[in-house]
């Protein structure tokens, strides 16, 4: 049985922001208070999560700055950094507090900024990302997260067949999406043959296979399940699994396996007593489009190998048999890094309340968010649902 509950949700729109870390997480703070329809008295703690503000903007200690904008400095108040994962660990960290009793109601979300509003340009936002894989192994040879992930993609290419038409499917059913995502980076939509035609970034990912630098921040509100009957439109956190893999990439046994994704998967379905048939939809951590079909295959949404196929056919479409990132995506709704997981759970919770509008899955029930840190070394896998 559910025992957490998210009763508020809030994020700013990605893309560019000209404000401070603490600025923007307090306009998606304020945004899931009014949704929730509380205010900072009725908040026991701040689960906050940022992962390079110290590098990027000289810009640490920020879960009291946070708490100091939204009036809730008192409340005790930390920062998680675990790469891409850190804002769904910090979620996951506050539905274990509510469930064990420790906090009433916990206030978790993240916020990043990656643009060149923080004075730093691509090349230099690329250097401070691939601090995330290995200082020995990895961080020498040049190897960046474009080249992380295309060297999976390429693995999975190999074993599977999967082709570069099957990844540009991706891009393309992820920016038709975010068109329809008033808070998404890009609103754009795009052709196989635009992305196919595009600059290469790290063979096999062209310009529009790759998730953009963006800022923006989110944040949910989570209490009890009892707690929540008091709230409008609850929706329950069913099951939050987080498993961790090898680094670096080259001691993984099976690397396009993305073995912690599976881990995480399985805790989460199993404390939910539900399958991956049963989830209407996911939110994966699409940072390149062969990531998400790499997830789709190991959240069990389709056979190993099956996941590029799965892509070109539509299946993964908004009015497909099962849809992946109605949001957009990184692709498309944009990847300010600590922002990201509490943003995914920002969909689950609009898609389960029935209110996505044009993106809106007919009536999702269950939905599932991962979001992966590093070379897919740190994963965390939500399952909500609504409530019966
Ligand atoms: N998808 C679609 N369009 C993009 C884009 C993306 N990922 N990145 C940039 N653009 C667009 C810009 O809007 C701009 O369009 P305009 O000319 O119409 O204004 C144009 O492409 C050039 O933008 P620019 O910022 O100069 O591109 P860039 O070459 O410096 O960077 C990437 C492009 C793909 C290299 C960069 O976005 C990137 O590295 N992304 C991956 C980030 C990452 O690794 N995240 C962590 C994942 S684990």
């Amino acid at each position: 049985m559910p025992r957490a509950s998210v009763v508020g949700a809030g994020m700013t729109k990605f893309g560019v922001h000209d404000s401070t870390l603490s600025e923007l997480f307090a306009e998606a703070a304020l945004s899931a208070f009014d949704d929730a329809g509380v205010g900072p008295d009725d908040v026991d703690a701040l689960y906050f999560g940022n992962a390079m503000g110290g590098q990027t903007e000289n810009d640490t200690h920020l879960a009291p700055k946070a708490a100091s904008r939204i009036g809730l400095a008192g409340v005790p108040c930390q920062r998680f950094e675990d790469a891409c994962a850190t804002s769904a660990n910090a979620f996951k960290n506050a539905v274990h507090a509510v469930e064990a009793g420790v906090h009433d109601t916990v206030l978790v979300g993240g916020s990043e900024r990656c643009t060149p509003v923080t004075g730093l340009g691509t090349a230099e936002m690329t250097r401070i990302f691939a601090s995330a894989s290995d200082r020995h192994y990895e961080q020498p040879t040049g190897l960046t997260f474009p080249g992380v992930f295309a060297l999976l993609t390429k693995r999975h290419m190999h074993e599977y067949g999967t082709t570069e038409e099957q990844l540009a499917h991706v891009a393309v059913k992820n920016h038709a999406n975010g068109e329809h995502n008033p808070i998404a980076h890009f609103g754009k939509q795009t052709t196989v043959e635009e992305v196919l035609e595009g600059p290469v970034v790290a063979d096999p990912f062209r310009l529009m296979d790759c998730c953009p630098f963006s800022d923006g921040a989110s944040a949910v509100l989570v209490t009890s399940t009892d707690r929540a009957d008091s709230f409008d439109d609850p929706v329950d956190v069913s099951g939050v699994g987080h498993a961790t893999d090898v680094v670096p990439l080259g001691a993984k046994p099976v690397p396009h396996a993305t073995e912690a994704a599976r881990k995480a998967a399985a805790q989460a379905y199993e404390q939910a007593g539900a399958s991956a048939d049963e989830m209407d939809f996911a939110e994966v951590h699409d940072c390149f489009t062969g990531a998400e079909i790499m997830a789709s295959e190991a959240i069990g949404f389709f056979e190993d190998g099956e996941g590029g196929p799965a892509a070109e056919a539509g299946r993964s479409s908004l009015d497909g048999d099962r849809p992946i990132n109605p949001s957009g995506g990184l692709k498309a709704k944009g990847h300010p890094i600590g922002a990201t997981g509490t943003g995914q759970i920002v969909e689950l919770t609009e898609q389960l309340r029935g209110g996505a509008k044009e993106r809106q899955i007919d009536g999702a029930t269950k939905g599932l968010a991962h979001n992966l840190g590093g070379d897919a070394a740190t994963t965390v896998v939500t399952v909500m649902e609504v409530r019966e």
